[in-house]
């Protein structure tokens, strides 16, 4: 017969499940927090825990920690009533944890109780960290992920694309990590040194070199050797400096500002701009010649709102991140979680972190529930959907919304229907303030409230 422990806090839900795992034959247990489940797990062995993801205490995640810390090899079924949390839970899957989705059927419960318990415990940490760092488990993560681990092994020098925040340090770490190569990652922000001293930066100097060389300094290039390079923000580098760049990439030697003598250089070179193709073609921001050298490999992260699978995962992880930092027992709420899936993130996963960073300072200190009341976007960053670089979401359904048409723009409407359409969906993602609206759309806002006041003049006229 089997033992086991029942952890949730649904009253209703615990007596239901409690009888049918009674029924199929094992023992039962039960417990209603984290702290009661603690305790029975101090004094008896159980088979099998079936774990509530949200407990009055903390996430079940946080028992599952202890479990492995204990080295406990009971099986765990982690059971959720959220469809949002169905896709982080699936990403924690492994030999020791499978999950089920409320309400539960006696076959389900037949099924997970009938596998075989792990014979490892696995290890501590529930988030699989691609190399190290990155976190996702969306198909265009694992793509992502694979083009990495392809990459790593070879010395080709890669350029990354995306957006703002959407994770391209992150990604060059990853590359690095994945190289296990002997040197260090050294990275550079060609965009925030001033232009007389990148040389000094990239290539380093000679002592007397220029007013202020009061010594030798190695460059960047050398002090990547046998590692990789990182040029953040390469498109940002002046452009008087690129046909340094460009002999130090093709013969892969460097030569120190006011030396004489070249020095090989053996390094990987990861670089990374937020500026799309079309811009840097376009623009004139990079030299053709230094881009086919920078990016044999390109690779373009996708934005966060294209990869919406990964949202409840990171949120998950962030927030795990700071329970660790601050000791504490905080979960996302489901609604919480249902207003992050409903935000188009145009400031990408840093806008996220930051989003759940602000939600755990305002937190009620006497609870362990995160809310969202409301996500405050950088208006920097959501200009791009202005730019038609976004499509927002659909509004959180637990935020005012304007009522107004979000269907698609169709080949043979007219100008007027397409522009009202852009107008109202604007205004939907930014739950209808119009100051910020009109900043994104690139009008007035008197302009804005012109064409509102028309499209409502149009509505009633229509209804008469
Ligand atoms: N896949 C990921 N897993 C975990 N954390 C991530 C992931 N991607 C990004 N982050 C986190 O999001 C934040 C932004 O990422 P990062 O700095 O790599 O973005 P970026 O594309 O370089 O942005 P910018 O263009 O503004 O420099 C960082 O705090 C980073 O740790
Ligand atoms: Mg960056």
């Amino acid at each position: 017969m089997k033992t086991v422990l029942l952890v949730d806090d649904d009253q209703e839900f615990t007596t239901i499940a409690a009888r049918i795992i009674e029924f199929i034959g094992c023992d039962v247990y039960t417990a209603g927090s984290i702290e009661e489940a603690k305790q029975w797990l101090a004094d008896m062995r159980f088979d099998h825990l079936f774990l509530d993801f949200m407990l009055p205490d903390g996430s079940g995640l946080h028992l599952i920690d202890h479990i492995r810390n204990q080295k406990l090899s009971a099986h765990i079924t982690l059971i959720t009533g959220h469809p949002s949390v169905k896709a982080a839970l699936a990403n924690m899957c492994d030999d020791q944890i499978n999950y089920l989705t409320k309400p539960i059927e006696a076959d389900d419960v037949k099924r997970v109780l009938n596998r075989k318990t792990a014979a490892k415990p696995s290890q501590a940490d529930p988030f699989e960290r691609h190399f190290g760092c990155l976190i996702g488990h969306s198909p265009a993560m694992k793509k992502l992920v694979t083009m990495i681990e392809r990459v790593a092994k070879t010395n080709a020098n890669v350029m990354l694309m995306g957006e703002s925040g959407a994770g391209k340090e992150v990604v060059a770490q990853a590359i690095h990590n994945a190289s296990q190569c002997s040197g260090e990652q050294v990275a550079i922000n060609c965009g925030a040194i001033a232009k007389d001293l990148i040389g000094s930066e990239l290539f380093g100097h000679e002592k007397g070199a220029f007013t202020g060389a009061v010594g030798q300094k190695q460059g960047v290039f050398e002090l990547a050797q046998d590692g990789t390079l990182f040029l953040d923000e390469v498109t940002e580098m002046p452009i008087e400096m690129q046909p340094n760049l460009l002999r130090a990439l093709e013969t892969k030697t460097v030569t120190r500002v006011g030396g004489a003598k070249p020095i090989e250089v053996n390094c990987r070179v990861v670089s990374a701009t937020n500026r799309t193709l079309a811009e840097i073609a376009h623009k004139n921001v990079l030299r053709e010649d230094i881009y086919f050298r920078l990016a044999v490999f390109p690779i373009e992260i996708p934005p966060l709102r294209a990869r919406p699978e990964d949202i409840p995962l990171l949120s998950e992880y962030f927030v795990h991140q700071l329970n660790e930092e601050y000791k504490t027992h905080y979960q996302l709420s489901e609604q919480a979680h249902s207003v992050l899936a409903a935000h188009s993130w145009p400031g990408n996963i840093r806008e996220l972190k930051h989003c759940i960073h602000r939600a755990f300072i305002m937190a009620d200190p006497d609870t362990t529930t995160l809310t969202i009341d409301e996500i405050i976007s950088s208006p920097f960053t959501t200009q791009q959907e202005s730019q038609g670089q976004v499509q927002p979401a659909e509004p959180a359904a637990t935020t005012a919304s304007v009522a107004a048409p979000s269907a698609p723009v169709k080949v043979g409407e007219t100008i007027e229907e397409v522009e009202k359409k852009l107008i109202y969906q604007t205004l939907n993602s930014v739950d209808g303030n119009k100051t910020l609206a009109a900043k994104m759309l690139g009008i007035s806002t008197k302009t804005l409230y012109n064409r509102l006041n028309a499209y409502e003049q149009s509505t009633s006229e229509d209804t008469q």
